[in-house]
């Protein structure tokens, strides 16, 4: 079932939404995206061997930035009832796509995560996302919504890319130019919108920045992960093995991958 709601006219979100309708056959094609596990990392392990989660049987799920939902057809065969919210709508229609193909019973909505004021406070055990954070300029109030709509206790996990790839990898170096850690740039990138072109931004926060949010958001945080990629040894040449987040788009940086955490996970709680 797919729900498409007004969207914001902030011109961030909007050209970012554009960005990924344009970026999502690519992104879909060239990304080798499990439909049976979560996937958190290029070439790491899922959630089938991370267990973040625990058991998810029976829970109600809100996938954020869900892209095609892969994250969210996983969790469903698991036992979790899951609705995916993305603001491209491109990708929804891949989800929709995935979705019939895995009979998948996953509620796909269109709407803007910083503000996901669609649903009831109090409707999930659980929120999640891979890789939607980054894009949201006010990230203070996303998390906020994340937790009145999560009952007391809830679980949001959010993994999202390192602050060190906000920096330019040097191929001849082999080493990232970390310019300032300490500030790191906001990654602008050219996004196709009906009347021109846009930019799309990537938002990037180190450690202590995602810890105050979260704390400062009314959530303990209770575990954080820098996932390693263990499926990309020479043996598999860039195969994947169990990794359910593979594919020719990250073979292409195996150096960068393997000497430097492409994501962090923080699993935070609801305490207040
Ligand atoms: C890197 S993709 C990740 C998709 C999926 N989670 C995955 O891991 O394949 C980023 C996704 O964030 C979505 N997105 C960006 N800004 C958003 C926003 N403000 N609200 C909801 N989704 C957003 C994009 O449309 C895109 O599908």
């Amino acid at each position: 079932m797919l729900r498409l709601f007004p969207l914001t006219t902030d011109p961030i979100k909007r050209d970012t939404g554009a960005g990924w309708d344009e970026m999502s056959e690519a992104y879909q094609r060239d990304s080798d995206i499990s439909l049976d596990d979560v996937h958190y990392a290029p070439f790491a392990m899922g959630e089938s061997e991370l267990n973040l989660l625990g058991s998810v049987e029976g829970k109600f799920i809100l996938e954020l930035a869900c892209g095609a939902a892969q994250n969210s057809i996983a969790l469903t065969k698991w036992g979790a009832k899951c609705v995916g919210m993305d603001i491209s709508p491109k990708q929804l229609r891949q989800a929709a796509k995935y979705c019939a193909q895995e009979s998948a019973q996953v509620g796909l909505v269109r709407g803007d995560m910083e503000r996901p004021s669609m649903f009831a406070p109090g409707s999930f055990d659980v929120i999640i996302s891979s890789f939607g954070w980054e894009f949201i300029p006010d990230l203070s109030a996303c998390f906020k919504s994340c937790n009145s709509l999560l009952i007391p206790g809830g679980t949001l996990l959010v993994c999202t890319a390192h602050p060190l790839n906000a920096f330019e990898w040097d191929d001849r170096e082999g080493a990232a130019l970390v310019t300032d850690y300490f500030s790191p740039p906001v990654e602008v990138w050219e996004a196709p919108v009906a009347d021109g072109h846009g930019p799309g931004m990537t938002f990037f926060r180190t450690y202590s920045e995602m810890f105050d949010l979260l704390t400062r958001s009314g959530f303990s945080v209770e575990r954080v992960v820098e996932p390693f990629p263990h499926y990309l040894t020479d043996e598999m040449d860039a195969g994947g093995g169990k990794s359910p987040y593979v594919g020719s788009y990250w073979s292409a940086s195996r150096e960068r991958l393997s000497r430097m955490p492409f994501a962090i996970i923080y699993l935070a709680r609801k305490t207040a």
